[in-house]
């Protein structure tokens, strides 16, 4: 589901970016145990207006970036964002349930997958994780950031935003999900009050 204007408004500007840059990612680092390894080549799905790929590509590491958005003008947005590092970039408006149809993406193309909040985005969040475990190599990372249905429920996100109205997953529903896709949380996790799950899951073989 797209996002509407307010939420485009709220997530691309410069309080949103100094949250990713100065809250989000380090403790994504820390939970994912650092970096990525050299040469590795990740997906970001819901890319959004790029800054998220610009700091996968700046403080993960990666060597290469797959980002796909379903909003053509998010990706073009991004593909202004990122044009220094165009040769290391490849975006796509596409589907998050299908990188086949976006990248060509076989299953096991990718040492990372990033979600910087869109699962919360997609009616059924289930065949997002799937299409996630798919593409993820075993043994690769998938860092996730997400928003859970308490803070869906809330009057501002209701009032405000547009999102899917049913199914959505609370974080323990989100966590139980991702071992029946092979996904295996590494260590810790990082909660903000019921809203916010940020975390790190390992591809089993
Ligand atoms: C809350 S925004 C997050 C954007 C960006 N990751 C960030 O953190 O700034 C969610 C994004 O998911 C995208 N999205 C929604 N449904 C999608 C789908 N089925 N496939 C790919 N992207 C999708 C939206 O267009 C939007 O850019």
């Amino acid at each position: 589901m797209l996002m509407n204007k307010i939420e485009k408004a709220a997530i691309d500007n410069p309080a949103r970016r100094a949250l990713q840059r100065l809250y989000e990612v380090p403790t994504l680092l820390r939970l994912a145990g650092g970096p990525l390894p050299p040469g590795a080549n990740a997906v970001e799905i819901g890319c959004g207006p790029g800054y998220g790929t610009r700091l996968i590509l700046d403080r993960f590491r990666a060597a290469h970036v797959d980002a796909v958005d379903l909003d053509p003008a998010m990706v073009a947005k991004a593909r202004r964002r990122l044009a220094r590092d165009a040769h290391r970039v490849r975006l796509a408006a596409g589907d998050a349930t299908d990188l086949r149809a976006a990248f060509g993406a076989e299953g096991g193309s990718y040492d990372a997958a990033f979600d910087f909040a869109f699962i919360h985005h997609i009616p059924d969040w289930r065949s997002a994780l799937d299409e996630v475990a798919r593409v993820l190599k075993p043994g690769g990372v998938f860092v996730f950031e997400e928003v859970t249905a308490h803070a869906l429920a809330r009057p501002s996100y209701r009032l405000l935003f547009d999102h899917p109205t049913r199914d959505r997953f609370t974080a323990e529903q989100f966590l139980a999900e991702l071992p029946r896709h092979g996904l295996a949380v590494r260590g810790s996790l990082t909660r903000v009050r019921g809203d916010y799950l940020l975390g790190a899951a390992t591809r089993m073989g």
